[in-house]
């Protein structure tokens, strides 16, 4: 069994990123500029969104965070990505979801102007996506192709089962999953709640991508010997011998699930870093396509 270390390769991508903008630097060029917006105090937004500025900050990328508090009206997020829109500094705008009930989620994502849609939640760019154009990618699915990539994991006519059907993993990584790309080219079942004979389907798998937001979810007894399995969870359970209060759990029972596999992710230390650098490459790339 091998791990698929998401601190090594997130660590490389960010260290070709911040080379990338050294030169942009020194060739007085305009350096990547991400802004984000966060409302309200979710915990675990809170640490993703900090997360996203400190890592744009290490490696030269320009950030800027708009807070609005939890009872902000919709207008004043509307006015905000209209600024953001407009103001040509700012090369990506990513909106931290999920958004308090007051503010619809879907008219706000359709109102990031494509161009600067480095979270890749914007229609235009899952539609380009789903037709194998180039486009932002949303970056947990980007982010599990990019650790694919690294380790040459050979995909090819491969069964590959996602749990979840979300818009910003399960849905996408599926297609992305199923294109004629390296990775990619596997035979894809997509599961969700609704899905009849679930542990018979994953035994059937040799690639699993657990992204249902059920800790622990993944039991060995579920696993085909020697198959992949890529851990999406990242659920906050409590626990009073960490300093946080509280430790992070997959949607894999780990433990039990390692020594079947012929390769697994992390948590933390796989998938979660892996987002980070796909979004950082994302507004790496917003800025290349303002230059074409
Ligand atoms: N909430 C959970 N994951 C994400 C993400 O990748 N982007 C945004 N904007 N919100 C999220």
């Amino acid at each position: 069994m091998q791990i698929l270390d998401g601190k090594l390769v997130s660590q490389a991508v960010k260290e070709d990123l911040k080379n990338k903008t050294d030169i942009l630097i020194k060739e007085n060029k305009k350096v990547p500029h991400l802004a984000a917006i966060l409302i309200g105090n979710n915990g675990a937004s809170e640490t993703y969104v900090a997360s996203k500025i400190k890592n744009c900050h290490d490696i030269g990328f320009k950030s800027t965070l708009i807070r609005f508090d939890a009872a902000v009206n919709e207008a004043e997020v509307i006015e905000a990505i209209h600024t953001l829109n407009e103001d040509e500094d700012v090369d990506g705008i990513l909106v931290q979801l999920p958004l308090p009930k007051q503010i619809n989620e879907e008219k706000i994502i359709n109102l990031i102007h494509p161009s600067k849609d480095v979270d890749g939640f914007h229609p235009i760019s899952v539609g380009k996506m789903v037709q194998g154009l180039p486009s932002f990618i949303s970056a947990t699915p980007y982010g599990i192709m990019l650790l694919l990539q690294h380790y040459k994991i050979d995909t090819v006519g491969k069964h590959a089962v996602v749990i979840g059907r979300s818009n910003i993993v399960g849905r996408p990584m599926s297609i992305l999953l199923s294109q004629n790309t390296n990775p990619g080219n596997c035979t894809v079942t997509l599961c969700h709640s609704r899905t009849q004979h679930l542990k018979e389907i994953c035994l059937q798998a040799d690639i699993i991508v657990a992204a249902l937001g059920i800790p622990g979810f993944l039991k060995e007894d579920m696993v085909k010997p020697g198959a992949i399995v890529i851990d999406v969870g990242i659920t906050r359970i409590e626990d009073k011998t960490k300093k946080s209060g509280y430790a992070l759990k997959g949607d894999v029972d780990f433990e039990n699930v390692a020594a079947k596999c012929s390769y697994i992710t992390p948590v933390p230390g796989g998938v979660g870093l892996m987002t980070i650098a796909a979004l950082l490459t994302n507004t790496y790339q917003a800025v290349l396509q303002k230059n074409n």
